[in-house]
């Protein structure tokens, strides 16, 4: 049979594992022919693909990024996106497509299957690890590494200075991100975008531990996260074709007021897209190697519309529907835990 791949929306490590693993399986256990598709949605939608030999992704494991490179591309926003997409696939004689995305891509591949009868099946991926239906997508074991290291370095600084460190971190709508490294790497407070914070609360907790002679504080914050309406103002983003607004800037008004509101020297770091790049975590390679094994097998099985999920500790096929029916947030109740170490 003959399969095409695609990966879209933001990079994040591992998704050459996944790539590598459906060519893998599909070529050498099924004897299949893959294609990759270039740059998202607009690979399908332009007909552009190329051959994805053994040997094309032979050392490709253990790199971060995406050799079949990336982009927000939403074929819904496009003149005939899903007939162009379905028209190509025909012409490239080919049985179905593996997308591997988050939240939009899946989004656009659900609704390809279940309106447009395309054959297409889902990956979960995103640092996020904002899917339904799965227990973790891949990248984000890699991204909760990086924010935990870079929080323990700005510890060693924070302490040396007696400052307020304010590390913004990715995630988008969701608290992973934040919540994890928070805890790993001890920090004193952490703002997610599921709870809303009140500044005056900040400040007091961060008071608190002068008062018990720590003179120096750790604030993780979510991108997304939101100041309880009327205590702060923040800027607008722009959007992309998802309707996504671009966030990033929370760190920098954090350091603003919180210096000024309690006279502690305050600095903000933005550890942005050093979150997504670089080799992937032990954790994600093989993850993302479970995902592209059962994500071929399922193609050959023909079982289209579905993805394969991380339930417990197997892999299990799952309706896409069902994954991109709402994103998977920090509940007060799995945040509970860490409220003991803050402050
Ligand atoms: O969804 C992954 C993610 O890294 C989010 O955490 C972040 O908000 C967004 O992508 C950034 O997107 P871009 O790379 O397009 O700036």
């Amino acid at each position: 049979m003959r399969f095409g791949v695609l990966t879209g929306g933001g990079d994040c490590p591992g998704l050459n594992a996944v790539i590598r693993a459906v060519v893998r399986k599909g070529v050498d256990v099924h004897g299949d022919e893959i294609v990759g598709f270039r740059d998202g949605w607009r690979g399908p939608l332009e007909g552009e693909a190329e051959p994805l030999t053994i040997e094309a992704t032979r050392g490709i494991l253990p790199r971060g990024g995406t050799i079949l490179g990336t982009s927000r591309t939403n074929p819904f926003k496009r003149d005939d996106g899903p007939q162009r997409i379905a028209a190509n696939l025909v012409e490239l004689g080919l049985d179905g497509l593996i997308a591997i995305g988050g939240e939009d891509t899946l989004g656009a591949a659900n609704r390809l299957h279940s309106e447009h009868g395309v054959n297409v099946l889902g990956v979960p991926k995103t640092i996020d690890n904002d899917i339904g239906a799965t227990d973790v997508t891949f990248g984000f074991d890699t991204a909760l590494q990086v924010a935990t290291e870079a929080i323990d370095r700005l510890h060693t600084t924070a302490e040396s200075h007696h400052r307020v460190m304010v590390v913004e971190v990715m995630g988008r709508h969701a608290g992973w991100i934040a919540l994890y490294s928070g805890v790993a790497g001890g920090a004193d407070v952490i703002l997610v975008p599921e709870q809303p914070f009140d500044i005056g609360d900040v400040c007091k907790l961060i008071e608190r531990r002068h008062s018990r002679g720590r003179f120096f504080s750790i604030v993780v914050v979510a991108e997304g996260a939101v100041p309880k309406r009327g205590t702060m103002e923040l800027a607008d983003g722009e959007t992309d074709e998802f309707g996504h607004v671009r966030l990033g800037g929370i760190g920098q008004r954090l350091e603003v007021e919180i210096e000024q509101r309690t006279g502690f020297e305050t600095r903000a770091v933005v550890l942005g897209h050093v979150q997504r790049g670089g080799t992937p975590t032990a954790y994600d390679r093989v993850l993302a190697t479970r995902f592209g094994v059962a994500a071929i097998d399922a193609a050959h099985e023909g079982r289209w519309g579905m993805m394969p999920a991380l339930r417990g500790t197997a892999i299990e096929l799952v309706e896409l529907g069902e994954a991109v029916a709402e994103l998977r947030t920090v509940s007060p109740q799995e945040f509970a835990f860490a409220e003991a170490f803050l402050g």
